[in-house]
């Protein structure tokens, strides 16, 4: 049994709307349409953890051919209303993202709110992936719980990275730029920092 997807499953069956979800934002973030915008055309990007959808239609809204994934099917379903309503396509994946091979390489790939969810066994799979994931030149945007030392006595949560643990993680991917935003997360996290990275793979 996935504890993650127990966890989420519920929070989703609990939600009267996906829009009360306590990470939901309609505006996705700021370096996600920087990394767009310097792009010279859309072409195909990943969606981890899409949740209800709203990045990954914007994706799509851009012109990127979206492959989206989630293991929690309200997720799915959210998603691909919102899709409808947007009058654009996606392609839709119900599982673990560290399950997940790409048939082709990602232009864009995002990652928002789902690495820092992953037990920590799983984060250097991932790691592995997301070098199969990204094809050269593509850029990776990461939004990931921030170092949060005041509550270390939190036995159990998600994951947390410091600025510098990412960057080596993710070397020899390129940090672009960062960014910080909070989230209202219920007891017992309460308000949490969160990290936002855009990573550049550099073309060999
Ligand atoms: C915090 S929500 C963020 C949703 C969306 N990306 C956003 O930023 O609005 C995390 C999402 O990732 C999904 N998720 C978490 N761990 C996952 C995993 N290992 N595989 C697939 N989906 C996962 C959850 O079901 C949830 O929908």
């Amino acid at each position: 049994m996935n504890v993650q997807r127990t966890v989420f499953a519920r929070l989703y069956h609990r939600t009267k709307s996906v829009e009360d979800l306590p990470w939901h934002r309609e505006q996705p973030p700021a370096l996600l349409d920087r990394a767009i915008a310097r792009r010279a055309a859309p072409g195909r990007a990943l969606d981890l953890g899409c949740g209800e959808g709203v990045y990954a239609v914007h994706l799509a809204q851009r012109g990127y051919a979206v492959v989206a994934i989630d293991f929690v099917e309200a997720a799915l379903v959210a998603t691909r209303t919102r899709a409808r309503q947007a009058g654009v396509e996606l392609e839709l994946h119900e599982g673990n993202v560290i399950d997940y091979r790409a048939p082709a390489p990602f232009d864009l790939v995002l990652d928002s709110g789902c690495l820092h969810h992953l037990p920590r066994g799983h984060v250097a799979t991932y790691r592995k992936r997301l070098d199969d994931w990204l094809a050269p030149g593509g850029d990776y945007v990461l939004v990931h719980f921030a170092h949060r030392p005041r509550i270390g006595w939190i036995p159990k949560g998600p994951g947390h990275l410091t600025r510098a643990q990412a960057v080596e993680l993710f070397e020899p991917l390129e940090l672009q730029a960062y960014d910080e935003t909070e989230f209202d997360v219920p007891f017992p996290m309460g308000r949490m920092r969160a990290g936002v990275y855009w990573f550049h793979r550099p073309t060999p």
